[in-house]
């Protein structure tokens, strides 16, 4: 042997950790099947912002626009649709490789004119239809998990939000939701409810528990629950595990949406990846925002896994040690459930989409071209439209209409 290979030999293995073997967040979710994320904004990505975009691009595989796909900004005047944002956001993600959210169709909030619009239930659900038809139609290949309906849930738990879709349309305006967001997205998304304070086992998680399990048993489209995840230090994991799990048991996928936390320690941050980590529903992992200078709770706080230098806290390399301690066992279930969990491409289900349905059920007889990776086609697809069959092809639109005071 060539003497200077033989030194090598003899003193890498006492160097440690080599540089150029070290994981980033995104390589180490992947191996895991969870997609790491940021909230971002079209300013961010495509300004004079170098060392903001190194950062992004090298250590996430998902973004989110922060408020630019929101009702107010995506539809400004009824009926006028603007997507430029959206568009410049998903524009990054594609250039890098990395999937992107979808935040969001319906909300209380940042929802402009249609929020002091006084519709009567079947103009408000006509209203809610053509925005859900027109961004959903636009962004419909781009997108992997959509938050169809954000913050529903009333704050003690105990059901519906007064909101102006709920007061306006009904206690069953989440049905119309999804139901029209599946009609246009069809299987190149997953559709999600995303709520805050609903993380662990309480009141509000209960209530939408109930509700989730009412939409499943409805045959109702609905594919995921969002745990917003704006937290504190010395956050509860056990139960956000608890409730991740029950979720799971119903079948829905979760999403840790929205994160940052409060003065969060790195045992915090990895106790929260935990609790996904030990759930192999759980797919994915997104911070709201990259760095402590631009997070909506104020420059200076510290919330975020990036200081407002920039600069990575020891939060980066905590979390990229947990990820490469999952257990192999829960991460191949994980990827096998998630079908976009870190190893099957958007193409690949913007092709799953694009398949007629067979007797019912879209993807029922995965043809050559969905073998992306061992079982993925069947996994993916089988699971994902199944649960769907009866909603296609003579679907009904409007639930059964509830009386709605005032209407
Ligand atoms: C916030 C944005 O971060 C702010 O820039 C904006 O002014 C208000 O909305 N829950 C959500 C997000 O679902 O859309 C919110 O985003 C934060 C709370």
């Amino acid at each position: 042997m060539n003497r200077y290979i033989f030194i090598a030999f003899l003193i890498l293995p006492h160097l440690g950790p080599q540089p150029w073997a070290q994981a980033t967040l995104a390589e180490a979710g992947s191996k895991a099947g969870i997609h790491i994320g940021i909230a971002t904004n079209s300013f961010n990505v495509t300004g004079n912002n170098a060392a903001y975009q190194t950062v992004a691009k090298s250590q996430f595989d998902m973004v989110v626009c922060e408020n630019e796909m929101k009702f107010q900004p995506s539809e400004p005047s009824r009926g006028k649709f603007s997507y430029q944002g959206g568009d410049k956001v998903y524009d990054f993600a594609k250039a890098n490789g990395m999937a992107m959210r979808g935040h969001n169709f319906l909300w209380h909030s940042q929802s402009g004119w249609a929020q002091t619009y006084n519709g009567s239930r079947t103009e408000m659900l006509s209203i809610m239809k053509t925005h859900i038809d027109s961004v959903g139609g636009h962004f419909k290949t781009k997108i992997l998990e959509w938050d169809v309906l954000n913050e529903i849930t009333s704050d003690g738990g105990g059901g519906l939000r007064n909101s102006f879709w709920q007061t306006r349309i009904g206690d069953d305006y989440p049905d119309s939701a999804f139901v029209y967001s599946h009609q246009v997205i069809g299987g190149n998304g997953f559709l999600y409810y995303n709520d805050y304070g609903a993380e662990g086992l309480n009141a509000k998680s209960n209530s939408i528990y109930a509700l989730a399990k009412r939409l499943k048993a409805a045959k109702i489209p609905i594919d995921g629950i969002g745990l917003q995840c704006h937290l504190s230090k010395g956050l509860n994991a056990k139960d956000i595990s608890a409730n991740i799990k029950r979720l799971g048991e119903l079948g829905l996928r979760v999403s840790m949406t929205e994160i940052d936390i409060k003065n969060g320690t790195s045992q915090d941050w990895t106790n929260l990846m935990g609790a996904c980590l030990e759930n192999f529903n759980c797919v994915s992992f997104v911070t709201w925002g990259l760095d402590d200078a631009i997070s909506w709770l104020g420059s200076g706080c510290d919330c975020l896994l990036y200081d407002g230098q920039l600069k990575p806290k020891p939060h980066v390399q905590a979390l990229i040690d947990a990820l490469a301690k999952a257990d192999p066992a829960v991460a191949e279930q994980r990827k096998k459930f998630a079908a976009g969990g870190g190893t099957i491409s958007i193409a690949f289900r913007r092709q799953a989409a694009n398949r007629p349905p067979s007797g019912g059920i879209l993807g029922a007889s995965p043809a050559p071209e969905f073998s992306i990776g061992p079982g993925a086609a069947i996994d993916a697809l089988g699971r994902a439209h199944a649960v769907r069959a009866p909603l296609w092809p003579g679907i009904s639109p409007l639930p059964a209409p509830t009386a709605v005071p005032g209407n």
